[in-house]
């Protein structure tokens, strides 16, 4: 058996942190042989420790053979502590009458006091996903408070938004989702991002030519797939829940154990390539191998493409700017 690795999950006793946590303790992120430490994290309020205490007891009974220790703590010193993956899930919701600029204050203020725990204490090879809205600026403002870890280290979830494209996707073109690849999801982690299929094939054919329609694309797939999340809290009176802790599974074990050259979204720190300002956190096409993500490159971008990935772009500036003065 190998020697169990340390996971950081925020968030813990939240909808996303009960779908989340049992999947991760059972082995689905990192694989059935190995054992994981979990180190949770939740609010100082009676009623998150409570919750989170409830989450444990409930972990405990699973008697999970992978699950090595658990940690349950408000202190992000303690939750971080040798941290080899950190999911940073809990953020400030938007609360009635809140405005975006004050949400993004508020959570700036949680993922500036993160980045700095996960700076002082985690291991130096820590892998880290941000789940918490607004994901990829929270991600930006991790990274940015945490200047001893590499940046690359430091990733949004796109996956999510990839997987929904998956699918829509599969029930276009009438074929299983398994069999699709090259699929993209660029920029921000909102309604802005750009599920591109142009290079998506399922058995090598590819999808565009068969599908053959760009009305449905930009005016069917592109905005359903970026209002999913608005219409699941429609339909469901909650925001997505299973589905978020879903992909994070899929973001991480792919990012762990690699995704033989199949290509998946992430938000990674930009290098400056496909004319994404450098540092900024965008959604790209990656492979991952030996724990490490590759960025597709050299893709062709049209002028349809440009215009959106710009679009997006100019949403995630303007985030930056917001926060600029705090970093
Ligand atoms: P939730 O409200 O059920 O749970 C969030 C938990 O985080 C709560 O228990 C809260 O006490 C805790 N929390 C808040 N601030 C914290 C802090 N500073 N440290 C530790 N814990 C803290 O929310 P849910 O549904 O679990 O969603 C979590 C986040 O994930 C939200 O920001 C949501 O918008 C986001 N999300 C992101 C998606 C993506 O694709 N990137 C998809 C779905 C949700």
């Amino acid at each position: 058996m190998k020697a169990p690795v340390r996971v950081a999950v925020t968030g813990a006793a939240g909808q996303i942190g009960y779908a989340l946590l049992f999947r991760i303790a059972s082995g689905e992120m990192l694989g059935k042989d190995q054992p994981v430490i979990l180190q949770m994290l939740e609010l100082p309020l009676e009623k998150a420790q409570a919750a989170l205490k409830g989450v444990m007891m409930e972990l405990e009974d699973c008697a999970f053979p992978l699950l090595a220790g658990m940690i349950g703590t408000s202190d992000p010193l303690v939750a971080f502590k040798d941290a080899d993956y950190a999911l940073l899930v809990g953020a400030r919701p938007r609360g009635p009458g809140m405005e975006r600029k004050d949400l993004l204050l508020e959570n700036a203020k949680i993922f500036i006091e993160q980045g700095k725990a996960l700076n002082q204490v985690a291991s130096r090879d820590v892998k880290v996903l941000v789940v918490g809205n607004p994901a990829n600026t929270n991600a930006y403002i991790a990274m940015k408070s945490a200047p001893d870890l590499p940046a690359k280290n430091f990733t949004a979830m796109l996956r999510l938004d990839h997987n929904r494209a998956l699918s829509q996707l599969a029930a276009k073109a009438g074929v299983p989702v398994a069999d699709i690849e090259n699929l993209v999801v660029w920029g921000n982690h909102s309604p802005t991002m750009y599920p591109d299929y142009r290079f998506a094939t399922a058995k090598g054919v590819s999808l565009k030519d068969k599908i053959n329609d760009p009305d449905w694309n930009a005016n069917v797939f592109i905005p359903t797939v970026g209002k999913r999340g608005a219409a699941i809290i429609e339909a469901r009176g909650l925001s997505s829940a299973a589905s978020a802790a879903n992909a994070a599974i899929d973001h991480m074990r792919d990012w762990a154990l690699g995704t033989n050259g199949k290509w998946v979204t992430m938000g990674v720190p930009s290098d400056g390539s496909y004319g994404i300002p450098e540092g900024i956190i965008y959604g790209v096409p990656v492979t991952c191998a030996n724990g490490e993500y590759t960025r597709v490159r050299d893709l062709p971008i049209d002028e349809f493409s440009r215009e959106r990935m710009d679009k997006t772009l100019a949403e995630l500036e303007e985030e930056r700017a917001g926060v600029a003065h705090l970093l």
